[in-house]
């Protein structure tokens, strides 16, 4: 066992404290990581708020990249000494997705099975199975990825959630390629990464919507085509005005990205898309939102299909190095997303910058 400094959200709504935490050793199937770099995220604040689940003290941080430091029996996938990114996907390989091949599906992932505690010996829920706010964190060997370690640790740590889950949108999910053309509904850290990897995969057009001037000058940085300020004009109209532009007798687009998670921008997409085409769902909702109102016959008529994209679909073991690899080559630019680098103590700025819009990420670093 040993102690380490880690971030604590105690109970619901109350600041995250900085506290000393015990990593117990790693067992059978377990790794303990040094963390170098970690994002902080939405789903950090909502655990704080108890909007996730009420198994306070949570551990927070999840979007992380570090060294392995030691590795517990039967562990062969990862060594001491290896620079990974670590992942909320580590598949089980047995359960009935696993079997049939749809191993990002996985039913059943694998997390540390020993707590780490608070120094009077309370457990603590770390966030999605990871805990990365903190020296060192324990983590099951399968939730740590090995990528090249001469990549920098705060641009590819945030493969770990956030940015996967939009570029996955995209390219897994939305299965987007050369000769499709894309539109993204909200252009916060995961929509830009929708908006990064549509550029990726050669889209075109590739159209960024947004009710922020500011959010759509980043969403053309990072490589939107086009972009909408929905607050100010009809999103659906102009969408398919653009994509008509660039394939005639289109009536939107092939693929759109929704990356709010609300009812009415979920709608949006819904009828921007052309016939044929595919919804993404990757923003989140609420418990209490539903479905808008659509005609039944408008979902069979337009055919195509309604998506959701947990996580971005990704395979950690498959997806990380390969971005990362486009990242070292400078096909990827994931420094654009590390929009400052803070310390532990300052975690609770970062939430609030988070809330208003002011970053893509605040990276902590270690
Ligand atoms: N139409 C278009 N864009 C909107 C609208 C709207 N009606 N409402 C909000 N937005 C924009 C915001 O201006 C912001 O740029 O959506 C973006 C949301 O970005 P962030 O709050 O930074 O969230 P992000 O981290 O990108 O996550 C987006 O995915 O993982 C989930 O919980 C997360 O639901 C959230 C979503
Ligand atoms: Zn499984
Ligand atoms: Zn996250």
């Amino acid at each position: 066992m040993q102690q380490v400094r880690a971030v604590v959200a105690r109970a619901k709504g109350e600041p995250v404290t900085v506290e000393t935490i015990n990593v117990p050793d790693p067992g059978p199937g377990e790794a303990v990581v040094k963390i170098q770099a970690c994002g902080v995220c939405h789903t950090d604040l909502h655990y704080r708020e108890g909007g996730i689940n009420d198994e306070f003290p949570f551990l927070l941080g999840h979007e992380a990249a570090g060294v392995v430091e030691s590795v517990g029996p039967e562990v062969t996938g990862v060594a001491p000494g290896d620079f990974v990114v670590l992942n909320w996907r580590a598949v089980c390989g047995e359960c009935r997705a696993c079997k049939r091949g749809d191993l990002h599906y996985c039913f059943n992932t694998h997390n540390a099975t020993q707590k780490m505690t608070l120094e009077d010996g309370t457990e603590l829920s770390p966030a999605l199975g990871i805990g990365a706010f903190a020296e060192k964190t324990l983590v099951a060997a399968g939730q740590c990825t090995k990528v090249d370690e001469s990549a920098r640790p705060a641009a590819v740590g945030l493969l770990g959630c956030g940015v996967m889950a939009g570029i996955g949108a995209a390219i897994n999910t939305g299965a987007v390629t050369r000769g499709k053309s894309v539109a993204v509904i909200g252009c916060g850290g995961v929509g830009v990464a929708a908006i990064a990897g549509s550029a990726l995969a050669g889209a075109s057009p590739i159209i960024a919507v947004d009710i922020d001037e500011k959010k759509l000058e980043t969403a053309k940085a990072m490589g939107a085509t086009h972009t909408v300020d929905s607050s100010a004009v009809d999103a659906v109209e102009e969408i398919k005005r653009i994509c008509a532009e660039t394939y005639a007798g289109a009536e939107g687009a092939d693929v759109v990205i929704e990356a709010v998670g609300r009812p009415e921008t979920w709608k949006q997409a819904f009828y921007a898309r052309d016939l044929a085409g595919t919804v993404v769902l990757v923003g989140v909702p609420t418990p209490d939102m539903k479905i808008p109102e659509i005609p039944l016959i408008d979902v069979f008529g337009r055919g195509g299909s309604l998506k959701s994209s947990w996580y971005g679909d990704c395979l950690p073991s498959r997806d990380f190095p390969m971005l990362v690899d486009l990242y070292q080559q400078g096909r990827l630019d994931l420094d654009a997303f590390v929009s400052e680098e803070v310390g532990l103590g300052d975690i609770e700025a970062a939430f609030e910058k988070m809330h208003h819009g002011e970053v893509l990420r605040s990276v902590v670093i270690l």
